[in-house]
């Protein structure tokens, strides 16, 4: 049983920080040195994102799919500095509009590395790629297919099927994908309106701990791919998606991005020929582990045989990914003693702005911090107004 708090008290007690480090160990000591040492200098919510943890990232996906070419989807963070970070490890990029991709060229990211991975474009996106050389694009359906034909004649198109998501935790079969064999057929369409059909994409949806996703699909890609070698159709690429799963919780079991490449590894190597090029479109893998959120109690109440603690941010900003993610995320404290069940909520004036009701966390006090770690994906990100690069509607008053 959870113990009932003591109400109230007057004064917190004191803690002591002191930082020294970089910020790439993840021990609990060194985040918390950390975040001591960003609070002297700046207000909450504050967003810290660890430079070292995105090259740990991105070596680790190197390391271990080292013939999968990551393409960084900027929708899961679209940060600058993070876009730049990337560029300067040599990674591509995966853009979902010409929003999103006039902000990876201003940056300096190189057109050739740029892939068009929203199925469905906006004729205006689609000239602006063609302005820009940016060649490679996905799509899914033969109406798209005219646009891409009519707006960007040449360009380079890479059919994206449906695939299964099982237990992945955001599902991204629903709204796109073409089913597998239909593929050949619309490739050869392609070709026929004067489009380059270069190959086959697929996403198993975000957070996938299942690889049996990525197997199953890459099978029935190689599938499509003998097809349309068998037809006469040479494809040369294989973009097998984001999903990389990371882990939230300390204590989360199931997480294994070593295992899971090492079996994509092997069914890369048995089922496809040498000369096929394979790219992906990791977002959450790079981006979220690096991101801690530390946010401030700005007021408590007793209520519900509870602590309640209202903080400075909640789902309408920094959260968003706890509804449009489907994320949970672990809530820590600088302080330390008795931990009592207690709930957290957000500033705003709606009770959906709930965070928890059942946190297991140290007695707050007003001033106190609450942060997240691995929550550096799909959170700042969904916030803002213009996710993935598209705006909200332009308010005229008349
Ligand atoms: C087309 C596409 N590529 C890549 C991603 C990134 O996926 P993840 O963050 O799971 O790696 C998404 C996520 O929605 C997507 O829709």
């Amino acid at each position: 049983m959870p113990v009932t708090p003591v109400q109230y008290s007057l004064k917190p007690p004191k803690s002591k920080s002191k930082y020294n480090g970089n910020g790439s160990d993840n021990t609990v000591y060194s985040v918390e040195t950390l975040i001591r040492a960003m609070l002297k200098k700046h207000h909450t919510p504050l967003m810290i994102i660890r430079r070292s943890i995105l090259e740990k990232q991105y070596k680790r996906f190197r390391k271990h799919l080292p013939d999968v070419t990551p393409f960084y989807a900027i929708k899961a963070n679209s940060h600058p500095k993070i876009i730049k970070t990337f560029i300067k490890f040599g990674s591509g990029f995966d853009v979902a509009s010409g929003a999103e991709m006039k902000r990876v060229l201003e940056l300096g990211a190189a057109p050739s590395k740029i892939i068009f991975a929203n199925t469905i474009k906006t004729p205006e996106d689609i000239t602006f790629a063609r302005r820009h050389k940016v060649k490679l694009m996905t799509f899914d359906n033969e109406p798209e297919l005219y646009k891409i034909a009519k707006y960007y004649p040449g360009a380079h198109v890479l059919v994206r099927i449906k695939v299964a998501n099982i237990g992945s935790i955001v599902e991204l079969s629903l709204k796109f994908g073409v089913d597998p064999d239909q593929a050949f057929f619309l490739l050869r369409k392609a070709k026929a309106l004067g489009l380059s059909p270069v190959g086959v994409s697929f996403h198993v949806g975000s957070q996938s701990t299942n690889v049996e996703n990525y197997l199953q699909a890459l099978e029935i890609s190689a599938g499509i791919l003998k097809e349309a070698k068998e037809k006469g159709l040479q494809l040369k690429i294989v973009d097998i998606g984001g999903g990389f799963p990371i882990q939230h919780f300390d204590n989360e079991i199931g997480v294994n991005f070593e295992r899971m490449a090492s079996q994509i590894r092997r069914v890369i190597k048995t089922l496809f020929d040498k000369n096929i090029k394979f790219i992906a479109e990791p977002g959450r893998f790079l981006v979220g582990p690096a991101g801690i959120l530390v946010t401030q109690v700005i007021g408590r109440t007793f209520r519900n045989n509870k602590n309640y603690y209202y903080l400075n941010d909640g789902v309408y900003a920094d959260f968003s990914g706890m509804i449009f993610d489907h994320c949970r995320y672990e809530f820590k404290t600088l302080r330390r003693g008795q931990k009592f069940l207690s709930a957290l909520a957000g500033p705003t004036c709606d009770s959906f702005d709930t965070l928890s009701d059942n946190c297991e966390i140290a007695e707050l006090y007003v001033g106190d911090s609450v942060y997240v770690k691995n929550i550096g994906a799909y959170s700042c990100a969904s916030a803002t107004a213009g996710f993935n690069g598209f705006p909200p509607a332009k308010i005229v008053m008349v």
